[in-house]
């Protein structure tokens, strides 16, 4: 009798141990096998890398050569619109290097810092900006018409002028900042006269 006594205790003690053991083992295997959610986010993120590689390797862009405002970051930056004056706009005419370069059309104002050998000092189009010269965008008068007078202009010039809005509006380098507001034109004040002279186009 005696002797059966510490068979039985061990036995007891043992038994939870071993119950004890698997419990764990069975929580060890469940954290080991990843869950179907990680397995589907792993594949995304695989097929996001091998997306943009292979775009680049392909196309040297990271966006299959598909540029617009959509491949814009700044554009997906919420941001509060900036509602400018002339003089406030004609500071950011790209003289100053700290400055950001600024131009309008048909009262938007437009963030063209990227186009700088463009828009910048000594830039072939450095005239537009710092302003609203809507007008000579569709003329091509670069000297009499930097205005937004858009007064005479025909329909098809209007349209003209819609189709460059929307260049800057959709352009993946450039974004809008605010608009500008204009000191009222007056009606009896003489509408621009046409351009003639050559040296006053682009050439
Ligand atoms: C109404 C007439 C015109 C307007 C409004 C106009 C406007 C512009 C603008 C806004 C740009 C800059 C595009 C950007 O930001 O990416 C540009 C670029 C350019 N334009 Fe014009 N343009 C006109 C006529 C011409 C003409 C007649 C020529 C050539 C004879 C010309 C040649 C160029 C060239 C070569 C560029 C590339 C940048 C440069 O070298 O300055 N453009 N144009």
């Amino acid at each position: 009798m005696a002797s059966s006594m510490p068979i039985q205790r061990k036995k007891t003690s043992t038994s939870p141990t071993i119950i004890s053991d698997s419990s764990d083992n069975d929580r060890k295997e469940i954290k080991k096998s990843p869950s179907l959610v990680m397995i589907l986010l792993q594949g995304t993120l695989v097929v996001i890398i091998v997306f943009f590689l292979s775009s680049y390797l392909f196309t040297d862009t990271w966006t299959w050569g598909y540029n617009n405002k959509y491949t814009n970051w700044r554009n997906w930056i919420p941001r509060k619109e900036m509602i400018f004056t002339e003089e406030e706009l004609a500071k950011y005419d790209g003289s100053d290097e700290n400055l950001p370069i600024y131009l309008a059309i048909n009262g938007e104002v437009f963030d063209v810092t990227g186009g700088k050998h463009y828009y910048g000092k000594g830039g072939g189009y450095s005239f537009f900006s710092g302003k609203d010269a809507s007008r000579s965008y569709v003329t091509g008068c670069f000297e009499t018409h930097l205005t937004h007078d858009l007064r005479g202009l025909t329909r098809e010039q209007l349209k003209d002028l819609e189709n460059w809005v929307s260049f800057y509006r959709d352009h993946h380098t450039y974004y809008r900042v605010g608009r500008v507001v204009h000191k009222p034109i007056d009606p009896n004040s003489p509408i621009p006269p046409p351009c003639n002279d050559a040296s006053d186009k682009k050439s």
